[in-house]
């Protein structure tokens, strides 16, 4: 089979560890026999610097006539000096939107052979995690009113706004009722409605919803008591449904705990089978270049997308054991390094894992 895949490699670590994934799905190819077709397409500050805009057209159209898109990082330095809507990360913000991607995944498991890179003691990991994050993607306080002004007694103010509508929060509800099902059955909604109205709107709508998952065990939880519960006991947890930036924070914490930021894959997804596959790191401007950065995130985020979008399974699965076998046999990037473990840079990383597949 042929699959069209839009690869838009962005800034920083974004080139280096895109290619990895591409080695990876080459050799998956070859494997199982499909062709993947993959069409470049440009975002963020290589596409400011190229066209004067984060986001050009032409890309929009690339990502809408491939199957999926497979996406580095994008951001840095470079840029940070741009006005809001000019920054590479706006650009990022309005592809999700324009693609419709309101549902962002965010798998957040504990390698079991990479609990000495995990910060928690062993007593309170146990024999490991497997956290689902589903963070919506294309609504609340990202996408608000934002401005500045003068306020009446002169003094200069900004202002971001965080509005949700019924069917937005409903839709994301779905989809995190829908994945709970499909694994352990425990589904926790993140919200602060001790304080923000768009928070009891969240809140009643999950209430509505639970109503038909009566198969899933449900409960609500605040932002601040759930940054706290993923450090003192990220077991409890199985599907997390949150708000856009909710789910950006907690997200990040969740990589922490797995050892490293360098390993979480994401699926942002709509309706369809469509999908963009991202590491949910950054763009690491302080180590591009250099060889040094974790392409495993990027590398799983392709195995998401195999088993995601194209339906790939025993493909996407391959993938993912092919990584523990590396794993297995001790080889480490510097970002989960540890005592006894071989270190190995961007591509002999890459490299290691093709030769397992
Ligand atoms: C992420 C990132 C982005 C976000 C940035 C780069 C705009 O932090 O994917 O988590 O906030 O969504
Ligand atoms: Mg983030």
């Amino acid at each position: 089979m042929q699959y069209n895949i839009a690869v838009i490699h962005g800034d920083g670590i974004g080139p280096e560890i895109l290619a990895e994934a591409i080695k990876v799905l080459k050799a998956v190819g070859v494997k199982f026999g499909h062709e993947f077709i993959f069409t470049s397409a440009d975002m963020g500050g290589y596409a400011i610097d190229k066209y004067g805009v984060p986001l050009p057209d032409e890309t929009i159209s690339i990502c809408k006539a491939s199957d999926c898109v497979l996406l580095g990082a994008v951001g840095g330095p470079k840029w940070e000096t741009l006005p809001g809507y000019l920054r590479p990360e706006a650009g990022l913000l309005r592809m999700r939107s324009a693609l419709e991607l309101f549902a962002n995944l965010r798998p957040a498991i504990l390698y079991r052979q990479l609990s000495d890179a995990c910060p928690l003691r062993p007593e309170i990991v146990g024999c490991g995690f497997d956290i689902m994050i589903v963070r919506e993607l294309t609504g609340g306080i990202y996408f608000g009113e934002r401005g500045r002004g003068l306020l009446d007694n002169g003094d200069e103010s900004a202002f971001d706004t965080e509005r949700y509508s019924v069917p937005e929060i409903e839709r994301i509800g779905r989809v995190a009722f829908d994945l709970a099902r499909k694994r352990a059955k425990r589904l926790c909604s993140v919200d602060k409605a001790n304080v923000l109205e768009t928070s009891r709107l969240w809140r009643e709508v999950m209430h509505r919803l639970k109503g038909e998952y009566a198969d899933v065990e449900y409960r609500d939880m605040l932002v601040d008591n759930a940054a706290m519960q993923l450090v003192r006991d990220p077991k409890q947890f199985d599907v997390i449904v949150t708000s856009n930036m909710f789910g950006d924070i907690l997200s990040d914490e969740a990589s922490m705990i797995t050892g490293s930021i360098g390993m979480l894959p994401s699926a942002s997804l709509g309706q369809g089978t469509f999908g963009l596959y991202e590491p949910i790191h950054g763009s690491a401007p302080d180590i591009a270049g250099q060889n040094k950065a974790n392409p495993v995130a990027m590398i799983i985020s392709s195995a998401m997308l195999l088993r995601i979008s194209l339906g790939l399974t025993a493909e996407a699965d391959a993938i993912e054991r092919a990584v523990s076998e590396v794993f297995d046999r001790g080889y480490r990037t510097a970002d989960i390094m540890s005592e006894g473990c071989e270190l190995l840079g961007t591509k002999e990383m890459g490299e290691k894992i093709v030769e397992r597949l």
